[in-house]
């Protein structure tokens, strides 16, 4: 019998836990398969000091299970921070974004010495590209992003939510490019960084995953 995709999630967002260092703070992403994580961490709420979270999502999921929230400035080193991607290669980099949380998932990432990144085998690639890509972006600089894009051979799509564009946590909108091959995705992201208007790009490369526990029909498989 094999399992389905929400079991995958289930078992990677348990096996998560071991990297969670009792009496510490941990960092929590965002998702459906995150979500399996912060169940699992109200199991062991106690052993923990609590959570600096990535989205107002996972803020009431963590907070209605009673794991306190702590603000981002208050903390200056997390051991870890664990989150899910909508693509990962070989190598620990990421496209993520697909819940609209790339900004705060890429500053909590950037607050901790390591990152467990968990993700049903689905989501690993060769190439980063196919899903398309998350970009947040200040609402006057959409369009002249979305052409900069078009000059990098991709089609890039405002975000809508019930007909609007979707406004995220910090205020901003999102753009979905399509069409992209990251063959570099240092470069990549290190170069979309610097077009004004951007906010965030959603290639974790910077913030990389240094292992990742990938839940395939043979259980968890750890890539570090
Ligand atoms: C949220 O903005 C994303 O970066 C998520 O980490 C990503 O979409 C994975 O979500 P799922 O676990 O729901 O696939």
């Amino acid at each position: 019998t094999s399992l389905s995709q929400d079991e995958l999630k289930t078992l990677v967002g348990q096996a998560a836990l071991q990297y969670v260092v009792p009496g510490e703070l941990v960092g929590v992403g965002t998702g459906s398969t995150v979500n399996k994580f912060i169940d699992a961490l109200a199991s062991i709420k106690d052993s923990i000091r609590g959570a600096v979270s990535s989205s107002e999502a996972s803020t009431a999921r963590l907070k209605a299970l009673g794991i306190p929230v702590l603000d981002a400035n208050d903390v200056r080193l997390l051991s870890v921070y664990i989150d899910g991607a909508d693509e990962i290669d070989g190598n620990g980099y990421m496209v993520k974004g697909g819940g609209a949380a790339l900004t705060r998932e890429k500053i909590v990432a950037a607050l901790a010495r390591r990152f467990v990144c968990i993700a049903d085998e689905s989501k690993l690639v060769n190439v980063l590209g196919a899903f398309p890509l998350p970009v947040e972006v200040i609402p006057m600089a959409a369009a002249y992003i979305a052409r900069r894009f078009e000059s990098l051979g991709g089609q890039a799509t405002l975000r809508l939510k019930d007909g609007q564009p979707l406004v995220t946590d910090n205020g901003q909108h999102i753009l979905d490019v399509r069409g992209l091959t990251i063959s570099d995705p240092l470069a990549f992201e290190t170069e979309v960084n610097q077009w004004p208007g951007v906010v965030t790009v959603g290639v974790f490369a910077l913030q990389k995953a240094n292992v990742c526990l990938l839940g395939t029909a043979q259980g968890v498989r750890t890539l570090s």
